[in-house]
């Protein structure tokens, strides 16, 4: 196990894969930041390197083994289609550069488990881009669980859904294409420690619905971690209303969500009565009730109080500070993502 040599500035990047996630998510953020600079580039498409290069003057080729073997990137990062995450992120890795790698990092837990050991033995940063975790819902939700005010925290339901026909490449599994491999790392990135304890069992429904491949374009699943708590999430492009995006439920009190704002209803458990449970026919045929001191809120998300992805792992590259996102918590995100696959029931139903 070797640690981290810290970096001067700025640090050699080279980009793989300059499409929606490597241009505008990577390579726009990467060239605005001091701290970088971008000396190659590498997508199969000549004009989409020479573009990079008419705004960076960096060195263009069209696929990653000449990246490494011209270039002198210090870190890399893998914005290619998903199926080809661990194969490229193995590459970078083996030549010795640090490595960002876009969502879902690999697609098994022992892809994942791999790269994770690689850069460690080698003393490399491997970044996975969750960058949801440096967005404020996270943080908002965490810290209300933390504060205790709904109790003890017993489930979570999440319903990111709308209805919309996609046909691209990421609806064909041969691509790892499908809403598990697509949208749910960002939900399982910020739900998995939002939960307390690992995911042990799971319930899980795949179906293609409307869109063109032949990948899922609904998820529901139901985890349950080793201290019982469960998260129902429903990741879908096929349902055409929505119900609230989050659902906390605790032990006093519930919160729902759309992410920024939330309501929460709840009381302070100092002010109630213990209960006394009565083992006989109910005293005068009646249900028993009582009046609960509800209260309710509504909070914002504060801003988040983590740097960008981009400007952390400049941090950790340079000064040794921790890592938001560790490549241990994504691989579990694979981990659980390879566990919801196995459990699905159905897998297609148009
Ligand atoms: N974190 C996020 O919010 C986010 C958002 C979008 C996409 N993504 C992820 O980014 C990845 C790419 O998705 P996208 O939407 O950018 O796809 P895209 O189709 O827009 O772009 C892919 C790019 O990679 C290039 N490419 C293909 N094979 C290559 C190879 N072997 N070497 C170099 N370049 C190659 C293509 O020419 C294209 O320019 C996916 O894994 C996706 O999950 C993440």
């Amino acid at each position: 196990m070797k640690s981290l040599s810290p970096l001067s500035t700025p640090v050699r990047v080279g980009i793989l894969g300059l499409g929606r996630a490597g241009w505008n998510l990577h390579f726009e953020p990467m060239r605005k930041l001091a701290g970088y600079q971008i000396v190659a580039v590498a997508d199969p498409l000549p004009e989409r390197a020479q573009e990079a290069a008419s705004l960076t003057a960096c060195q263009t080729f069209s696929s990653l083994d000449e990246l490494l073997a011209k270039s002198n990137a210090q870190l890399v990062v893998v914005a290619t289609p998903t199926a080809t995450h661990y194969q490229d992120c193995l590459r970078v890795l083996r030549a010795k550069r640090h490595c960002i790698v876009e969502k879902p990092m690999a697609l098994t837990t022992e892809e994942a488990a791999e790269l994770v050991s690689l850069a460690r033995s080698h003393g490399l940063g491997l970044f996975v881009h969750h960058n949801h975790l440096h967005l404020p819902t996270y943080h908002h939700l965490k810290s209300i669980i933390d504060q205790g005010m709904l109790g003890t925290l017993f489930s979570i339901r999440v319903f990111w859904g709308n209805y919309a026909r996609r046909w691209d490449w990421q609806t064909l599994r041969k691509n790892g294409g499908g809403q598990l491999n697509n949208t749910c790392p960002h939900v399982l990135s910020v739900v998995l420690p939002l939960l307390g304890s690992p995911v042990r069992r799971v319930f899980a429904d795949l179906r293609n619905i409307k869109d063109a491949g032949d990948a899922e374009d609904h998820v529901h699943m139901v985890l349950q971690t080793e201290s019982g708590v469960t998260a129902d999430i429903v990741v879908s492009s096929a349902i055409a209303l929505s119900g609230p995006k989050w659902m906390l439920c605790g032990s006093r009190g519930t919160l729902i969500s759309d992410g920024e704002k939330s309501k929460l209803r709840f009381y302070d458990g100092t002010k109630v009565e213990p209960l006394n449970v009565i083992d006989a026919a109910a005293p005068g045929r009646k249900y028993l009730s009582e009046t609960l001191p509800w209260e309710e809120k509504e909070l914002l998300a504060s801003p988040a109080p983590v740097k960008p992805f981009h400007e952390n792992v400049l941090d950790v590259l340079t000064t040794r500070v921790q890592p938001i996102v560790t490549p241990e918590s994504a691989a579990e995100v694979v981990r659980v993502m390879q566990e919801v696959r196995r459990a699905a029931l159905s897998k297609t139903q148009k």
